[in-house]
């Protein structure tokens, strides 16, 4: 399939269009504000990237993930939502803040920020991979679970299909988009973790078999 990566320029972006290239089966597409940028990250990863403008790499493609900051994930979307049309969208974006002395929180608003997305774009809206982190995704498949959710089955189905790619674990359906709530405030745990045991942790979910 041919995947558009918005912001695909920062730690998580690369890092899925370094996995994606990897193993070669999908076509990718870095996107960012900066074209040159973009072009200039897809060519050090190899031939099945390219690079555009985040309006021009999500036209035409079967899925685009939303890789930005947190906190340009809303005007991005504002800004591409003409081009990206009716194409699902992945939101892997997690607004946390950081408290010195306490550690990461989730964020306190009641709607998760792909709730928030998917009220502006017209096409389904998943969410899902926050508990990846970039570094676990970069060298190898990492050996975790990848939680999605949606409201939309086909995207759900589609997003399932490319995430299970990429992780050693399982890609498991989560639920509603709804669920991103939970899923987005789990990144502020995982960091947690990770500060309390300077560890890289990840997600795997027992009892399902
Ligand atoms: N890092 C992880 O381990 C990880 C794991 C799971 C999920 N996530 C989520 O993935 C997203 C990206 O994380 P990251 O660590 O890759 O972030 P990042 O490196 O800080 O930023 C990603 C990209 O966002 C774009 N960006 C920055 N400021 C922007 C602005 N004001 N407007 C539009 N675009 C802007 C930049 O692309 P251009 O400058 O090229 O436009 C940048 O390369 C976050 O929402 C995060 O919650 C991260």
């Amino acid at each position: 399939m041919k995947v558009a990566i918005l912001g695909g320029t920062g730690s998580f972006g690369l890092a899925l269009a370094r996995r994606l290239a990897a193993l070669g089966e999908d076509e990718v597409v870095i996107g960012s504000r900066d074209a040159a940028r973009a072009q200039e990250a897809a060519q050090e990863i190899g031939t099945s990237v390219t690079g555009a403008s985040n309006e021009d790499a999500v036209r035409g493609v079967d899925i685009a993930v939303l890789a930005v900051k947190a906190d340009a994930a809303l005007d991005t979307v504002h800004a591409v939502a003409e081009a990206l049309g009716s194409t699902p969208l992945l939101s892997v974006a997690t607004a946390i803040a950081f408290q010195k002395g306490v550690g990461a929180l989730p964020d306190p608003s009641a709607l998760s920020l792909a709730e928030r997305v998917q009220a502006i774009v017209q096409g389904p809206v998943t969410a899902g991979l926050h508990s990846i982190a970039a570094s676990n995704l970069d060298e190898a498949p990492p050996e975790e679970d990848a939680l999605i959710c949606g409201d939309d089955p086909e995207a759900k189905e589609l997003t399932l299909q490319l995430v299970g790619k990429l992780v050693a674990g399982r890609a498991l359906d989560a639920g509603p988009l709804a669920s991103a709530r939970a899923l987005e405030g789990l990144t502020a745990v995982i960091v947690n973790l990770n500060r309390r045991y300077k560890a890289h942790a990840g997600v795997r979910i027992t009892g399902l078999e």
